[in-house]
């Protein structure tokens, strides 16, 4: 059986593209409900609700375990989903994403920039704090960071500008940040151009902390594919099966072969 994978979008592809390549021999159903991007400005009910149906629907296709690859919908649906789909694994990306800053962290100051929904739900300053009572934690939340991304790279030269803007003032000045937390699974896609504008700042985000938490976890359950097999993945969308097809593979870093269409409304 494969493992599910869901996002908004595309963004979750960066949390599967992690998943593949600690877990190369397992299948994965990847599930981007583009038609309703974004999830980062929408109310937490309908977060929850969306994120139900998408996680309704990988059950329905059969998977063993489902990854929740947006920090929106894991910030405000994983207990839920975690509750509703017992006893299937459900796992998110805001714990293993702030263990991940925490460990680069130690005392310095962090800023995690996430959707709005995110920042104002708060999941990943509990988290942080939970781990470092210390710790001095901002939050800021880049929407148009999600829109940008969604571009694909044709927008490129926008991104040092955008970037800048939404950074302003937390780099410099007396406390200057120095752990970069990407708590939202589009941002990933930013983090070489971050790199190299602010060489001063570790940038961290939560793709390769998930995935060696899914492997362990799953390990446990004895749910994990030890048989050498070729791995196959599957991807779903919502809308936009050819727009998703051809913008994929900048979050994924391979080409998205086949998408197939589906509604979760319905
Ligand atoms: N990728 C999603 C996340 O990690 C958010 C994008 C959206 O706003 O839908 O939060």
């Amino acid at each position: 059986m494969p493992i599910g994978v869901f996002d908004s979008g595309m963004g979750g592809l960066t949390v599967l593209a992690a998943l593949q390549q600690r877990l190369p021999n397992e299948s994965f159903l990847y599930l981007g409900d583009t038609a309703r991007l974004p999830y980062g400005t929408k109310s937490p009910a309908t977060v929850q609700r969306y994120a139900e149906q998408a996680a309704a629907l990988l059950l329905q296709r059969g998977v063993k375990a489902v990854v929740v690859a947006c920090n929106t919908a894991s910030g405000l649906a994983l207990a839920h989903l975690q509750t509703k789909l017992a006893p299937v694994p459900v796992f998110g990306v805001v714990e293993p994403g702030a263990e991940a800053a925490a460990a680069a962290a130690e005392a310095a100051p962090v800023l995690v920039v996430a959707t709005e929904s995110t920042v104002r739900g708060g999941a990943y300053q509990r988290a942080l704090l939970q781990r470092n009572p210390g710790l001095q934690v901002y939050a800021r939340a880049c929407p148009l960071w999600v829109t940008l991304a969604e571009q694909g790279p044709g927008e490129a030269p926008l991104i040092p500008h955008v970037l800048e803007h939404d950074l302003r003032g937390f780099l410099n000045g007396p406390a200057p940040v120095q752990t970069l937390l990407l708590g939202c699974t589009h941002f990933p896609v930013f983090a070489a151009t971050l790199r190299q504008r602010y060489p001063q700042v570790t940038v961290v985000d939560s793709a390769s902390t998930t995935a060696a938490q899914v492997q362990t976890q799953l390990q446990a359950l004895g749910l994990l594919d030890n048989d050498d097999k070729a791995s196959q993945v599957h991807f779903l969308a919502t809308d936009g099966g050819d727009r998703f097809r051809r913008v994929g593979s900048y979050f994924l870093g391979h080409a998205v072969p086949a998408v197939e269409v589906v509604d979760l409304a319905g």
